[in-house]
């Protein structure tokens, strides 16, 4: 098979999703991880954020991981479109079991949603510590952030965001393994299980920090 052909087969499509995915897993763990940090206080949590500012971390890890979280989310927006035009009209309207029609159905939504959260955050965050430098009164990244959710109304705006994240990360793991074929029947339910729990860990983790800065911090 020649490269071109590799790329737009479906085992391609589903290996470059799954390399990309992948980054897009690992990104997730680790920033939701390391914002952990802020349990730690000022300090500890500066000390985080100026250990990932070293140049091998800020143009070398990060930007990766970064890449193939956004490559992932667009190619996976292209797939999704393609995939349902090319769907028949029956198949589109089909009667989806109870648990997962919802998700399933409302997948290009809780996208947009989780989209439309990135960029927020990115605008909260990465461009005052990346861009435009913090505003004036605030010291560091870590009364930034801790600032942010001592308003009310974005605690529950992130909650509500990482709440959403987490199911369209159930329904993606599930359709990935629904699609993976019969290769993996066998640890299939051993996966599922380790998908759920990934995305309740994600979930609760940044959840846990939101609410640390608003009643703790
Ligand atoms: C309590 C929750 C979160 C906190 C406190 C937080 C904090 C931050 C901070 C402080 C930055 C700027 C880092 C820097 O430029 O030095 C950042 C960047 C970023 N965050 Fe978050 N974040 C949270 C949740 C999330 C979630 C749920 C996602 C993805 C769905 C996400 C995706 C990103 C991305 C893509 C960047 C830019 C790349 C980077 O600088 O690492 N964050 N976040």
């Amino acid at each position: 098979m020649s490269k071109a052909c590799f790329c737009s087969s479906s085992v391609g499509r589903k290996v470059f999703m799954a390399i990309t995915g992948a980054f897009l897993v690992i990104f997730m763990l680790l920033h939701m991880s390391l914002n952990l940090f802020v349990i730690g206080g000022a300090e500890s949590y500066n000390a985080m954020c100026h250990f990932m500012g070293l140049p091998f971390i800020k143009y070398g890890l990060q930007p990766v991981l970064a890449l193939g979280f956004i490559v992932h989310i667009i190619y996976g927006l292209y797939l999704a479109v393609k995939n349902s035009a090319a769907r028949p009209v029956n198949y589109k309207n089909a009667n989806y079991g109870a648990a997962s029609s919802w998700a399933s159905r409302y997948m290009w939504l809780t996208g947009l949603v989780v989209l439309g959260g990135i960029a927020l955050h990115m605008v909260n965050f990465w461009v005052k510590i990346q861009i435009t430098g913090l505003p004036e009164g605030v010291a560091d990244d870590y009364t930034l952030v801790v600032n942010l959710f001592k308003n009310d109304l974005y605690t529950i705006l992130y909650i509500v965001w990482f709440v959403i994240l987490g199911v369209h990360l159930a329904h993606g793991f599930w359709s990935m393994f629904q699609s993976s074929g019969q290769a993996y029947v066998k640890w299939l339910p051993c996966l599922q299980k380790l998908a759920l729990l990934y995305c309740a860990v994600i979930t609760l983790g940044f959840t846990f920090v939101a609410l640390w800065c608003r009643f703790i911090a």
